[in-house]
């Protein structure tokens, strides 16, 4: 898979998400589906997304003892999604776990990444109440380390971040990345945001748009719009 544009359908009902999804009629563009829509539909929503042709990032972000993510991988690794994650602060025991429950008994499965520290944690919160005591951007490179040590393949970071991770981690490693704005767009509660060109620059692999598509007028034209920034 290459470069590519995912949409966040952060909605919370199976008919707004389908509804949405409807108004694409010459392309089936590659989704997210998080907690939200997935507690509260259950994993037929997946399937019939799936069903409708389109890939699936399903961003459950799994963090517990390795052989329950492992065996929980495995389920959704029958749910045909194409990616799905855990936190990297679940150690490099539990990633390998949730590889190996990822992978189909054909040697395939879908693409792996992790979380390294979540946006909303500051520096301020992971020392003094995390005890995390290294530097925020430090940790969060060696995360990405973890993360590939462990055989996964990439890592959910800001644009901002993807060129070092590259370096870190190497050119094959993904960074799938949010915080992606149109040059004229609101920024909503995003702090640091990119546009997609400059997404594109900055080496993010794949980035991952949510309001700016969603909530657009013109989601369809918002999308190709998107794409031609980002995919060229
Ligand atoms: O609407 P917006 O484009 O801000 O949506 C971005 C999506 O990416 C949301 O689903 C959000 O939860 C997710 N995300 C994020 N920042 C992170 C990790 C995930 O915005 N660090």
């Amino acid at each position: 898979m290459g470069r590519d544009v995912i949409i966040a359908c952060d909605f919370n009902s199976k008919e707004e998400v389908i509804n949405f999804l409807s108004k694409f009629k010459d392309e089936k563009p590659f989704v997210k589906i998080g907690m939200e829509l997935f507690y509260a539909e259950g994993p037929e929503i997946v399937r019939t997304i799936k069903k409708m042709g389109h890939k699936i990032f399903l961003d459950l972000k799994l963090h517990d003892i390795p052989n329950t993510v492992k065996k929980s991988m495995a389920v959704l690794s029958g749910l045909d999604v194409d990616m799905c994650n855990v936190h990297a602060a679940g150690t490099k025991a539990m990633m390998q776990g949730a590889l190996e429950g990822l992978t189909r008994p054909d040697g395939t499965r879908p693409l792996l990444i992790a979380v390294t520290q979540l946006t909303s944690t500051s520096e301020e919160v992971m020392q003094e109440e995390l005890w995390i005591e290294h530097p925020i951007d430090e940790t969060v490179m060696h995360y990405a380390k973890n993360t590939m040590e462990a055989g996964l393949d990439g890592v959910v970071c800001s644009p901002l971040e993807a060129g070092k991770v590259h370096e870190v981690c190497g050119e094959k490693f993904f960074t799938i990345t949010p915080g992606v704005r149109f040059a004229d767009g609101d920024v909503g509660d995003q702090k640091r945001v990119t546009t997609p060109a400059k997404a594109k620059e900055l080496g993010s692999d794949y980035i991952v748009v949510g309001r700016p598509i969603t909530q657009a007028e013109d989601p369809v034209a918002a999308y190709r719009r998107c794409v031609a920034e980002f995919v060229g």
